[in-house]
């Protein structure tokens, strides 16, 4: 079968894009686990789905699992920067209806969400909100027809609870982000890991000594956190919540208002699903060479516009990815990948042995969906708890690790308020 273009950069490409996919399949047997019994069981056969997601090998791996499943799949880019061409080619190759080309302007960002939507879908994976969002305010038309679908980033379920508390969420859409096998590993491993490859790619700067800023201190800013300090460095924390605030203190990191942290960076990366949480006052005062990057979901963490504004030149791509600005009393400010998402945009997002367990319970919900949407109500839910332990339990033996199981009588006690000591 062949997928319509679409729109992508270069059909060509599809080979390595293929060789990208098997690639990031070897390293997720819990997906390939899933495609088998999709292949068996069909749980998606005949469905329309459109999907916004960040268009990688990885994305390509849960992409062929849905196929497999018998979706029929129309796929835009979450991000333009994240685009890899290649595997953008290998999907149209597979089947897919693909509308993603690297470096699209916002414009064409749209134009693809909206392209995406044509399907007239049945089922929604999203990443970030905007093909929901999109749905909601421009193809209203469309929302009956909808079943449910998935959200799995931290910023995209803050914007689906914000439209669910204004009563105006239509369907049910499961926080994917929210679960454990996602939250504690996609975030905290794949966004720590893959965020200092970001910096390392696009600065090469040494971590080792120097004076890292983490502002946001959730189940992503842990990760870089903890990287950063693996790496050898000093690691600041900023939070707004008290409870995060002091946990990051417990962990032995400095806790500083932004204020006080923005003179001692060397290196500053925000994660925490706000905006202008770096911005004018903070860059007055940074440290010339100080590095700037946003591994959140959207380019509103780091205040952009006052940046180019504060200064008196701008040397894009000083290297890949970095752009330097040259402020008037002589230093320089280094922003990767422009303040977007810079893990995906610098670097190539989560190592695909993280994604497999992210993807592979967004596979298992969106059959779940399928079959039982008629009894769920509109709103944010949350993955059922059997297909996160399934997950877990799965990965656990695709890595060789067995544990203990509870006894007869260790069962009881747990489940009777009757027994103590
Ligand atoms: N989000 C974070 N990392 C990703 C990846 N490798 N592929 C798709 N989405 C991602």
């Amino acid at each position: 079968v062949h997928g319509s273009a679409g729109d992508i950069a270069d059909i060509s490409l599809a080979e390595l894009g293929h060789a990208r996919i098997e690639w990031a399949e070897r390293s997720m047997p819990v997906l390939r686990l899933v495609r088998e019994r999709f292949a068996e069981t069909r749980p998606l056969a005949g469905l329309r789905l459109a999907a916004c997601m960040h268009v990688t090998a990885e994305t390509g791996a849960l992409m062929r699992t849905l196929l497999a499943g018998g979706a029929e799949i129309a796929l835009a880019a979450s991000n333009p920067l994240s685009t890899q061409d290649e595997a953008a080619a290998a999907l149209v190759a597979t089947g897919l209806t693909v509308y993603a080309r690297n470096g699209v302007d916002r414009a064409g960002y749209y134009a693809h969400i909206n392209a995406a939507l044509d399907i007239e879908p049945e089922l929604v994976l999203d990443d970030g909100c905007d093909l929901v969002n999109t749905l909601h305010v421009e193809r209203t038309a469309l929302v009956p027809g909808v079943r449910g679908g998935c959200e799995p980033t931290t910023s995209g379920v803050i914007r689906l609870r914000r439209m669910a508390a204004d009563g105006a969420l239509a369907f049910p859409m499961v926080a994917v982000n929210d679960s454990d096998t996602k939250r504690l590993f996609d975030n905290r491993y794949g966004t720590g890991q893959s965020t200092m490859d970001a910096l390392l790619r696009s600065t090469n700067t040494l971590l080792a000594g120097r004076t890292v800023v983490v502002a946001g201190y959730g189940a992503c800013g842990v990760g870089v956190a903890e990287r950063a300090r693996g790496l050898g460095a000093q690691v600041v924390v900023t939070e707004v919540n008290p409870t995060r605030a002091l946990d990051a203190a417990l962990q032995g990191y400095r806790v500083l208002p932004m204020a006080q942290a923005a003179p001692l960076g060397d290196v500053f990366v925000t994660v925490t699903g706000n905006r202008d949480v770096l911005r004018a006052e903070h860059f007055a005062v940074m440290r010339d060479g100080a590095v700037l990057a946003n591994a959140g979901h959207f380019d509103v963490e780091i205040d952009v516009a006052a940046l180019a504004e504060l200064a008196v030149a701008k040397q894009a791509r000083v290297r890949q990815q970095c752009d330097e600005y040259l402020l008037a009393d002589g230093r320089r400010l280094l922003l990767v990948a422009e303040g977007r998402v810079a893990n995906l945009a610098a670097a190539e997002g989560h190592p695909a042995a993280v994604m497999d367990m992210a993807f592979a319970e967004q596979a298992l919900t969106t059959a779940w969906l399928a079959a039982t949407y008629a009894d769920l109500a509109p709103g944010v839910l949350d993955v059922p708890e059997r297909i996160d332990a399934e997950v877990a339990r799965l990965k656990l033996a695709s890595m060789g690790i067995r544990t203990d199981v509870l006894s007869d009588a260790q069962q009881e006690y747990s489940r009777s308020w009757r027994l103590g000591s």
